[in-house]
């Protein structure tokens, strides 16, 4: 176990620390211990991460004399919903859970949006720390307060933003993913190099294959690579009046195709961004932005990754073009009926534009209906 490596997050008197490193759950406790008014927390967890790594998060609160109840709620995306929202809501207040506590959100991205969002409205707002389990929950979703659920109309349409006062990253509990689960986060990762640094994306090159297969140092280094870009853009940017967006490099492909294959497993939300970022990057080059190079590049690194990068990668049925398009229309991020899209005029050059005609997007999305059959 090393020194866990501190980021802070800039935001006035909602600043908060990111903590990275190895062994962070056993020294949970004197991490959590300075927040805290009385030595009590409500842990709110998903089964699976329940199962593997519960018991070290109380061993580790109990050893600096913090008590824990926890909630443990069914794995999966489902779990983003009203009904889940109102259990843990209701949860919290039978635990009497006051004004002054703070709730542990323990878990991936599900987990961390659910419990923050709670932590949002009750009693009007009470502190929350995020421990993120999977890879993209650190790199990604624990940081920059954005929190809620999924509702019939859509996707995170329900929700606060509610910074953490603290996120603790702890490395060890990414050796538990699934092989899959944690290329899904590196989707997440590779975000990252593409929308704002090349040389980043340089290393990740030469090092996924580290990373992949459990190289410690390696991912210890790509964690705080990412979230040190997720802070500065959030500072500059908390709530998405601008570069914020930029972090939605290939969400809205994404979007589109998590709801055409019904936010089920054949598609996972990591796997979207990495393949709605060769789109992206497709898209800028075939608009003369970029060299044809830049996708190439992109699609070759994920293709090394083992991942999905192609429409042709996702399983089972897709919508045609027209249908895939009616489905970006829907993404949060349309003002005023136009849909906007973050491109790149080369690798780590990201921007935001509305600017895009849509035949060429519809041409980019046949070309790559038609590469299935
Ligand atoms: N996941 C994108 C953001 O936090 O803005």
């Amino acid at each position: 176990m090393s020194d866990p490596r501190t980021l802070r997050v800039d935001l006035g008197e909602r600043s908060y620390d990111i903590r990275i490193g190895t062994g962070l759950l056993a020294r949970a406790g004197e991490e959590i211990a300075p927040l805290l008014k009385r030595p009590r927390v409500a842990v709110v967890t998903d089964e699976n991460v329940a199962a593997l790594h519960l018991d070290a998060l109380r061993e580790g609160l109990a050893a600096a004399g913090i008590e824990m109840v926890a909630l443990t709620l069914p794995a999966g995306e489902a779990t983003k919903s009203w009904l889940h929202f109102t259990r843990t809501v209701e949860w919290l207040l039978e635990q009497k859970v006051e004004r002054r506590d703070v709730v542990v959100a323990f878990g991936g991205g599900v987990i961390g949006d659910l419990a923050g969002f709670a932590a949002a409205v009750l009693r009007r707002g009470v502190r929350f720390v995020q421990i993120p389990t999977s890879l993209l929950a650190q790199v990604d979703s624990s940081v920059g307060g954005k929190t809620g659920i999924n509702v019939a109309a859509g996707k995170n349409l329900v929700g606060a933003f509610h910074q953490p006062s603290l996120v603790l990253a702890d490395i060890d509990v990414l050796g538990t993913l699934t092989p899959r689960d944690f290329l899904a986060g590196y989707g997440e990762v590779v975000k990252y190099g593409l929308l704002g640094d090349e040389a980043f994306f340089d290393w990740l090159e030469e090092m996924g294959p580290k990373l992949a297969s459990g190289d410690v140092e390696a991912r210890t280094a790509a964690v705080t690579r990412a979230c040190e870009m997720k802070a500065e853009i959030v500072a500059r940017d908390e709530t998405e009046q601008g570069d914020r967006a930029l972090l939605n490099l290939g969400h809205t492909f994404c979007h589109a195709l998590e709801a055409a294959t019904g936010y089920s497993d054949r598609l996972y939300h990591g796997e979207g961004v990495a393949v709605g970022c060769a789109l992206a990057f497709e898209l800028s080059s075939r608009l003369g932005l970029c060299a044809q190079e830049a996708p190439s590049r992109v699609r070759a690194h994920l293709r090394d990754m083992g991942m999905k990068v192609d429409l042709a990668d996702i399983p089972g049925d897709l919508p045609d073009a027209e249908g895939l398009l009616a489905l970006m229309a829907q993404d949060k991020k349309v003002v005023d009926g136009q849909l906007r899209f973050i491109l790149a005029r080369g690798i780590g050059q990201a921007f935001v534009t509305a600017d895009v005609p849509r035949e060429t997007v519809f041409k980019l999305l046949d070309d790559a209906m038609l590469a299935r059959r």
